[in-house]
C-alpha cells in the first residue's frame, strides 16, 4: 500500500504558516532599492505596520530577527552606566535582561514566576525606589509560558516617571490587543515570522518622540542599527543599506490580508481559537500553564507519567503537527500550541483531535472525544 503522505502544520509560536497570497507576492521579480517600484513599495507597508501597531507614529523597518531590533533599541537609546529595569519572568524577557548587560548597563531586575504576570505596582514601587531609571524593558506576550503581561496599567505606571517603556510585542501583535499610541507605550518592536504571517528576517520598532528624543542623546555605540540613519531614510521611503525586498513583497501582502479582515477581526479570531484550544485541552484533563493567557498560543503542562518528548514526536511523525516544546527549564515539562496568523478553527480542530489520538497512545486519561466536544461547545458560545 503507498504511504500517505502527511500534510506538514505548524502549530509553533513562530515562525508561522504562510498563506498563499504571501508566497505568491515573494515571487515578484526583484527591484532595486533605490528605485520607484520600492519606494511605492515601502510607503505602502509603512501604513499597513502603523495600523497593525495602532500608532501615528513612524515604524522602522530593520533587516534582522527580534533579537536584532531588541538589541538596535539598547544601543539606540543608552549611555554607557544607565539603569534600567528588566520584568524578567522568561526566557524572552530575560533576553532583554543579557542585551542590557551586554552593553554595560545597570540592570535592575524585577523577577516573576514563570507563568506569571508582573504586578505592575512592583514595577511602579522600582520606580519611586530608583528615581533615575532610564527604561523599563518589558514583553506583552512572553512566548516562552503563554502569559500576555497587562500593558496598559503598567504603561500608567510608568507614565509619571522620565523613564521609557519599551515593548516587546513580537509575538503578541495581531493576536493581542496592543494600541501603541493610546497606552502611551513608547518604544514597540515586532517581527514579521509570527502574527504577521511573513517568513522571519525583518522586524519593526516604532518609537514615540521622547524616544527619538533619547535616541538623539544616547552615546552607545551603533552603526548598522543606527536608528537616525534608519529615520533620515524612512523620509525617503527608503532603508539606509539594502533591505530584504522579498520578505517586504510578502510582508505587503500579509498586510493587506489583516486590514482586509479588520485588525479588530483579526484579534478577535486570535481570542476565539485560544477559547477554544483551552476549552479542549481542560477536557482532556490537562493543566494549562500561563496563569495569564495569551491569544497567541497556549502552554500546556505535561501530565505526569507522559514523556513530553514522546509526545511531540507522535504529533509530528503520526500527524504532521509541529507543535512546540517548553524552553529552559521547562523543556519536557510543557509543550506550546500556537494558534497565530494564519490559523483558522479547522486547524485547532485538527490539532485537537491529533492530541487526543496522541494522548491516548501514550496512556493518558480522559473521556474519548472529550477535547473535541468541549471544543464544538466553546465554538457555539
Ligand atoms: C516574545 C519574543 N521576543 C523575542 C523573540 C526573539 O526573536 P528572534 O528569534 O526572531 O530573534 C521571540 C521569538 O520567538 C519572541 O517570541
Amino acid at each position: 500500500m503507498q504511504e500517505m503522505i502527511l500534510k506538514k502544520r505548524l502549530f509553533t509560536p513562530g515562525p508561522t504558516s504562510l498563506p498563499q497570497e504571501v508566497i505568491r507576492a515573494m515571487t515578484e521579480p526583484m527591484v532595486h532599492h533605490r528605485g520607484q517600484e520600492f519606494t511605492d513599495l515601502f510607503r505602502h507597508v509603512q501604513q499597513g505596520l502603523q495600523y497593525v501597531f495602532q500608532t501615528k507614529n513612524e515604524v522602522l523597518i530593520l533587516t534582522c530577527s527580534g533579537t536584532g531590533a531588541m538589541e538596535a533599541c539598547v544601543a539606540n537609546l543608552h549611555c554607557p552606566g544607565d539603569k534600567v529595569l528588566a520584568l524578567r519572568g522568561g526566557k524572552f524577557a530575560e533576553r532583554w535582561d543579557k542585551i542590557c548587560q551586554a552593553y554595560g548597563l545597570q540592570v535592575k531586575p524585577i523577577d516573576i514566576p514563570w507563568g506569571e504576570a508582573v504586578d505592575p505596582q512592583r514595577v511602579a514601587q522600582s520606580l519611586e525606589e530608583e528615581p533615575n531609571i532610564k527604561a523599563v524593558y518589558a514583553t506583552l506576550c512572553e512566548t516562552s509560558t503563554g502569559v500576555v503581561h497587562d500593558l496598559p496599567t503598567l504603561a500608567r505606571m510608568v507614565e509619571p516617571h522620565s523613564a521609557l517603556l519599551v515593548v516587546d510585542a513580537i509575538s503578541a501583535l495581531c493576536a493581542d490587543e496592543l494600541l501603541t499610541d493610546a497606552w502611551g507605550l513608547d518604544v514597540v518592536i515586532s517581527s514579521s515570522q509570527k502574527g504577521l504571517m511573513c517568513p522571519p528576517g525583518i522586524s519593526f520598532v516604532s518609537l514615540n518622540e521622547p524616544s527619538w528624543d533619547r535616541v538623539k542623546s544616547a552615546t552607545l555605540p551603533r552603526f548598522y542599527w543606527d536608528f537616525r540613519e534608519m529615520r533620515r531614510f524612512l523620509e525617503k521611503n527608503m532603508t539606509p543599506y539594502t533591505p530584504a525586498i522579498t520578505t517586504l513583497y510578502g510582508l505587503n501582502a500579509a498586510l493587506d490580508i489583516i486590514q482586509r479582515e479588520g485588525l479588530e477581526k483579526v484579534i478577535e479570531r486570535h481570542a476565539r481559537l485560544a477559547r477554544i484550544t483551552r476549552a479542549a485541552l481542560t477536557a482532556l484533563n490537562l493543566q494549562l500553564f500561563s496563569q495569564r493567557p495569551s491569544n497567541a498560543l497556549t502552554a500546556v503542562q505535561v501530565p505526569d507519567g507522559i514523556d513530553g518528548a514522546e509526545l511531540l514526536r507522535l504529533l509530528y511523525h503520526e500527524h504532521g503537527m509541529v507543535v512546540a516544546d517548553g524552553q529552559f527549564h521547562l523543556k519536557g515539562k510543557i509543550f506550546r500550541l500556537a494558534h497565530l496568523g494564519d490559523t483558522n478553527e479547522r486547524d485547532v480542530i485538527a490539532a485537537i483531535t491529533a492530541l487526543e489520538k496522541s494522548l491516548l497512545a501514550l496512556g493518558h486519561e480522559f473521556s474519548e472525544g472529550a477535547g473535541l466536544r468541549a471544543a464544538k461547545m466553546a465554538s457555539s458560545e
